[in-house]
């Protein structure tokens, strides 16, 4: 009789464990959360590279007419002020992206030999407005005491050249990360950082909606291309990062919305009728509860926040 009762109590026991599981296992959502960022061999980390790539980054120096910076297109957030704010690139007719994270795409996240960084930020430095004329450039640089010595220390040697202009910055871009985050504290063990609407967010993110078909890892960024469904754009897009994404005020490349709600209302519908759809991308029947829940869950992914302090660009 007791051996009953107790296979009873231990059954009564399993079931009611069963509703405090948690919708989603922790193990399964290692992976996405933020590591050290891997600095490639041939561009190590010191401070100084640092400092000095985020001076290039606000130094209007680098750009051909000396009226523009790296920051002036890509949001920063800078100490006691407004975040420099992003506003829409003219020329590209698209969204600068912040810089947060970039390190994180999966290239150049698991693989030391990789430098895409510095190959992206090459290639965005020689954009017409930035850095066309390198002589130029590089002899504008020369003429600033300040900078000959941070080159100096920053790579062991004197001299300034675009190589060394592409790894300062590029040095200074993985450290602009966005860190424990509500969602990686919850990871880590911390139950409470999740708000219960978050909790069941993540797991329609997970499960229901399948949003990490395309946004998974550490960046929530599978850093593929695909289409998404928006109206008249056949052109593949690398699927963004979702950290930080509640802080932005437009979203997609173009621009086309300007409210989280009607980001998540696109892809639950499986992106716009009649538009080019990527075969990952599929309606998903969920409920506007729980459509509610996957933005609450989307704002689990701000991380703290590090205003950068403005850098005093060196004289001539
Ligand atoms: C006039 C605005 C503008 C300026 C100035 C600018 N960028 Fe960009 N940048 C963009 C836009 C728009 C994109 C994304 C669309 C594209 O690829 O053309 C981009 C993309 C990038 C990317 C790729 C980001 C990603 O998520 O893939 C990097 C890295 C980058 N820029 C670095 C820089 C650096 C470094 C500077 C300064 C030397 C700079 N940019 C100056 C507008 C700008
Ligand atoms: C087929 C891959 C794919 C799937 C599935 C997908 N996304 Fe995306 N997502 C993308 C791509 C690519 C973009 C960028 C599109 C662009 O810029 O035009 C994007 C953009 C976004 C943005 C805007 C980010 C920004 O910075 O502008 C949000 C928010 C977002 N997705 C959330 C979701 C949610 C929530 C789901 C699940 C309901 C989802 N996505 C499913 C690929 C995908």
């Amino acid at each position: 009789m007791a051996r009953v009762l107790s296979i009873f109590l231990l059954t009564l026991f399993l079931w009611s464990l069963s509703f405090c599981k948690e919708p989603v296992q922790k193990p399964e959502l290692e992976g996405f959360v933020v590591k050290n960022v891997i600095h490639p061999n041939n561009n190590p980390y010191n401070q100084d590279k640092v400092e000095l790539g985020k001076l290039l980054y606000f130094d209007k120096r680098l750009s051909l007419k000396g009226d523009t910076n790296c920051a002036i297109c890509h949001s920063v957030e800078i100490q006691n002020s407004e975040v420099v704010s992003a506003p829409r690139n003219k020329i590209h007719k698209s969204v600068a992206p912040p810089l947060t994270n970039v390190a994180l795409y999966k290239d150049v996240f698991t693989d030391p030999q990789a430098n895409d960084l510095e190959e992206i930020v090459k290639e965005r430095v020689h954009t017409a407005i930035m850095l066309k004329d390198e002589k130029t450039i590089v002899a504008r640089l020369s003429q600033v005491p300040e900078y000959r010595e941070l080159f100096e220390k920053s790579f062991g040697s004197p001299g300034i050249t675009m190589d060394r202009i592409v790894k300062a910055i590029s040095t200074f871009e993985r450290t602009i990360i966005s860190k424990n985050s509500k969602f990686d504290r919850y990871v880590m063990g911390e139950e409470s950082a999740l708000s219960p609407s978050q909790k069941r967010g993540l797991d329609v993110f997970m499960n229901k909606a399948k949003c990490t078909q395309c946004h998974k890892g550490p960046n929530f960024s599978d850093s593929e291309q695909h289409t998404t469904g928006l109206k008249g754009i056949t052109q593949k897009i690398r699927t963004p990062s979702l950290r930080d994404v509640s802080k932005k005020s437009e979203f997609m490349h173009n621009g086309e919305f300007t409210k989280l709600e009607d980001v998540v209302n696109h892809f639950v519908k499986g992106g716009s009728k009649g538009s080019i759809s990527d075969p990952l991308l599929k309606p998903s029947a969920i409920s506007e509860e729980e459509k509610k829940d996957l933005i609450e869950f989307l704002r689990s992914l701000e991380g703290e926040s590090h205003p950068l302090e403005m850098p005093k660009i060196p004289r001539a």
